[in-house]
């Protein structure tokens, strides 16, 4: 979980549970206000800001998480960046950045976390997208690196069930983050394209990061207990559209 969008919402919702929560992000300022924000909502949390990269510094970032708090019982993958670009002028370092962050931190984070999750009977729950289960023109590397998060979260479901250790994705529609203006949209545009969105979701509007920080506690939480190796769509219905 990080100091923005989704990832802060989630360690706030984590907070307000009474989680003892590790946050991890480059943005020092950001990780501050996620603290912050956890301990407005539970003066008591207890909250670890990790100050690291994914791609660089998983082991780090587990090993700090259990010194801090003695285990782990959850690990939510969510630090992701969007891109977008026509496979005529993709450069190789612009793809092997998206995979790198969106697929490749996973599987290290996954693997120093795994025998951690082994001895408490944990669970993961990563953060990809419709477009992990849809295609979508100009957005290839983003696509790929999400459906092959998606097929990586059913792996590990199967390689982990004898250790009782589940392992989930969440995959969101459009949610209001910077993540879009991150990667280069003016503001205009962003909101024409939430307008815009209003056409692509079946509910008619974009989401919020507390219906993803909802769905991600509750595939945390034993409420999901039986479920394992799924891949949940909160999008509004956007995964089940077809144009026509
Ligand atoms: N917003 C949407 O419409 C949407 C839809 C579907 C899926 N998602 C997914 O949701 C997740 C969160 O995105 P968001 O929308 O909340 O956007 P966001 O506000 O831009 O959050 C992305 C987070 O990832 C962190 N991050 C990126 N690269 C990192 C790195 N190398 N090391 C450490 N942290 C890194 C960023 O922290 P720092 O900048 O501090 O490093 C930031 O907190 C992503 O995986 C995204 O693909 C978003």
């Amino acid at each position: 979980m990080g100091g923005s969008g989704i990832g802060a919402t989630t360690a706030e919702a984590f907070a307000q549970h009474g989680a003892k929560v590790a946050i991890v992000g480059r943005n020092e300022a950001n990780l501050k206000g996620t603290e912050a924000a956890c301990k407005a909502v539970n003066s008591r949390a207890e909250i670890l800001p990790i100050l690291a990269d994914v791609t660089t510094d998983a082991e780090r970032i587990i090993n700090e998480t259990v010194v801090k708090f003695g285990k782990l019982d959850v690990l939510v993958n969510n630090a992701g960046i969007f891109a977008t670009g026509n496979i005529l002028n993709i450069e190789v370092d612009q793809f092997d950045q998206i995979l790198n962050t969106n697929l490749r931190s996973v599987f290290l984070l996954t693997k120093f976390a795994a025998p951690h999750l082994v001895k408490t009977q944990g669970n993961i729950v990563n953060v990809s997208s419709v477009a992990g289960l849809r295609s979508f023109a100009d957005v290839s590397r983003y696509c790929t690196s999400k459906a092959a998060l998606d097929q990586f979260t059913r792996c590990i479901a199967l390689d982990l069930p004898a250790h009782n250790v589940r392992v989930n994705a969440v995959n969101p529609g459009v949610i209001v983050t910077d993540s879009s203006i991150r990667a280069g949209m003016s503001k205009e545009e962003y909101e024409k394209y939430l307008e815009h969105c209003k056409e692509t979701h079946a509910l008619g509007r974009v989401g919020s990061t507390k219906e993803v920080a909802d769905a991600i506690i509750f595939l945390a939480a034993d409420t999901a207990s039986f479920i394992t190796g799924t891949t949940l769509p909160i999008d509004g219905g956007k995964h089940a559209m077809c144009p026509r």
